[in-house]
């Protein structure tokens, strides 16, 4: 009898130990779900038992199941299989991925978790893949043959439709693993955008069947200069492109994951890798090469030649069966226009297009208008919209035109009192390629100026000054991630992490429920999961230390 007792009392507290050192998931994840409201029930035990149920049929939702039994894995280490089903008692012991119509936002999702089950739902697919991204960011990082969730009712609908992040793969090139990468960065932060640089002055990456020598030429850069435009030059040949191929390929992992990409084709400045390969583009005829350094050059697209509309035409063709996104992004920035007061037959063109300057307005700035007005409607025929740089804004373009607004908050707010949708996008707080701190002596080499984490999660896209009946007109907000100084992947992941947890913050929530003390100490939990996944982040911008000396 003693020994039986000793054998129960051994065993109770073996029990009771592996009960201890359960873990527990922890709903209060970056971003921070509106609701998290306790259920009296007792804890779900998520082992690898537990099936991930679908309904039959729908894609979407199995590619969704497949996703969260990944997650489940990778965090945990258990494999949970999924299972198609239509009938709801098999729902019982299970997690479920459901479509609910009651569910008011496509983005929103609910997920509600008693000790007979978890029940991801959304409007949309997307919605429940939103919801996904939550539970999977509540589990625990490391082996665990069991988690406990506890029984509750987590809800969250984001701010903002567009969440974005842009990477530039012109100045340096990524692989298209990499960009895959990128992508699964945006996911796990609740990201559904993601705008990519495509060409430039430095390369043009993106194959166009028609014009060949976009990427035979354009693609490759003899050298690059070193450091902040210095005279020295690498010497060394660098370059690369994606094919049409790997493109698709990449548009359709990001749909996968609900991240819609916008290409940018920028025109008709940072266009001098197209000019080296095909020169009859330019006002001057070249030659031209591919640039070697940075900034901005006065050599742009001749818009007095009517095969450089035709180039422009046959590009976004090509670029608008490649994406099936709505928006193409024509850039529209820094394009300045000495060239064209110099060239006869730009100058032909302002007479035949009878463009006359008005006020403060050139007649070269609104031939640039007439362009991107001619490009506008191309893309129409096509059912897709523009979107470009706030500079736009100065050459009469009409409405359907999005603006993204860089050079600081103000053409953002200016734009919308004028009927424009506008991406927030101020270079001060949301470029990225800016510093994240004033003490750089020991950061990587970027581009200049201080943003700070605290500055990123304090940014609010829309301006207090714009009326009511204007706000809506704020889709959303990006960051923006230029290369020139960032040379591989680990850098744009040093660049972007944990920088794109304040803006995940910022588009998901509403100002009132911010609280930047709560983020940070919400933060080393994502944290965890960088280092899960070997992604390279700022350690340093999670202490104390940090926030003292900016
Ligand atoms: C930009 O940074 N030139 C849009
Ligand atoms: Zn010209």
């Amino acid at each position: 009898m003693k020994k039986l007792l000793l054998i129960i009392a051994a065993w109770m507290s073996v029990v009771a130990i592996g009960m201890a050192q359960t873990p527990r998931a922890d709903y209060r994840v970056v971003p921070l779900p509106d609701a998290i409201n306790g259920i009296k029930s007792a804890d779900f035990s998520l082992t690898p038992q537990r099936l991930i149920n679908y309904p039959t049929g729908n894609r979407d939702m199995e590619r969704n199941a497949l996703f969260l039994s990944q997650y489940i894995e990778e965090m945990t280490g258990n494999h949970l299989s999924i299972r198609p089903t239509r009938n709801s008692r098999d729902y019982a012991d299970n997690i479920t991925l459901l479509l609910d119509g009651k569910i008011i936002n496509e983005e929103s999702y609910r997920i509600t978790v008693t000790a007979r089950g978890v029940e991801i739902a959304g409007k949309t697919p997307a919605g429940v893949f939103q919801g996904i991204q939550v539970l999977r960011k509540s589990l625990p990082v490391g082996p665990a043959p069991m988690v406990y969730l506890p029984a509750a009712q987590i809800e969250g609908s984001p701010r903002f439709g567009y969440r974005g992040m842009h990477l530039d793969c012109v100045r340096h090139f990524f692989s298209t693993e990499a960009v895959k990468r990128y992508i699964d960065i945006l996911a796990l932060h609740g990201m559904n955008r993601m705008h990519w640089h495509l060409t430039d002055d430095q390369g043009w990456r993106i194959e166009i069947k028609k014009y060949p020598r976009l990427t035979e030429v354009g693609a490759w850069r003899d050298g690059t200069t070193l450091g902040h435009n210095s005279p020295v030059k690498d010497g060394i040949r660098y370059g690369g492109y994606y094919s049409q191929e790997e493109i698709r390929d990449i548009v359709q992992y990001a749909a996968d994951r609900y991240i819609t990409i916008i290409p940018e084709i920028d025109m008709p400045g940072h266009m001098v890798a197209a000019m080296a390969a095909y020169p009859e583009l330019g006002c001057t005829g070249g030659p031209y090469e591919v640039w070697q350094r940075w900034g901005v050059t006065d050599d742009i697209l001749c818009l007095g030649k009517d095969n450089t509309l035709r180039f422009i035409e046959d590009v976004l063709t090509e670029v608008a069966q490649l994406f099936p996104g709505e928006m193409i992004h024509i850039g529209g920035d820094e394009s300045p226009r000495v060239r064209w007061e110099q060239c006869p037959l730009c100058q032909q063109r302002i007479k035949d297009l009878g463009i006359k300057a008005e006020g403060k307005q050139s007649a070269e700035a609104l031939l640039q208008g007439a362009l991107t007005t001619h490009v506008q409607q191309y893309l129409s025929n096509f059912g897709k919209r523009i979107i470009g740089w706030d500079e736009l804004l100065g050459c009469e373009v009409d409405t359907t035109a999005t603006i993204m607004s860089w050079r600081g908050a103000e053409p953002g707010a200016q734009g919308a009192q004028l009927g424009h949708d506008v991406v927030m996008t101020p270079v001060d707080p949301l470029y990225f390629d800016y510093y994240q701190t004033k003490s750089t002596w020991n950061e990587p080499l970027a581009f200049g100026g201080c943003n700070t984490l605290k500055k990123v999660y304090d940014f609010e896209p829309v301006a207090d000054k714009l009326p009511a009946d204007k706000r809506g007109h704020i889709l959303g907000a990006q960051a923006n991630v230029w290369t020139e100084y960032i040379t591989c992947e680990p850098q744009v992941q040093y660049q972007v992490l944990p920088r794109i947890a304040a803006l995940a913050e910022v588009l998901w929530l509403n100002p009132q429920d911010k609280n930047y003390q709560d983020f940070k100490d919400r933060l080393p939990r994502l944290t965890n999961i960088y280092r899960l996944y070997n992604w390279t982040y700022r350690a340093k911008s999670l202490t104390t230390e940090d926030e003292a000396n900016d």
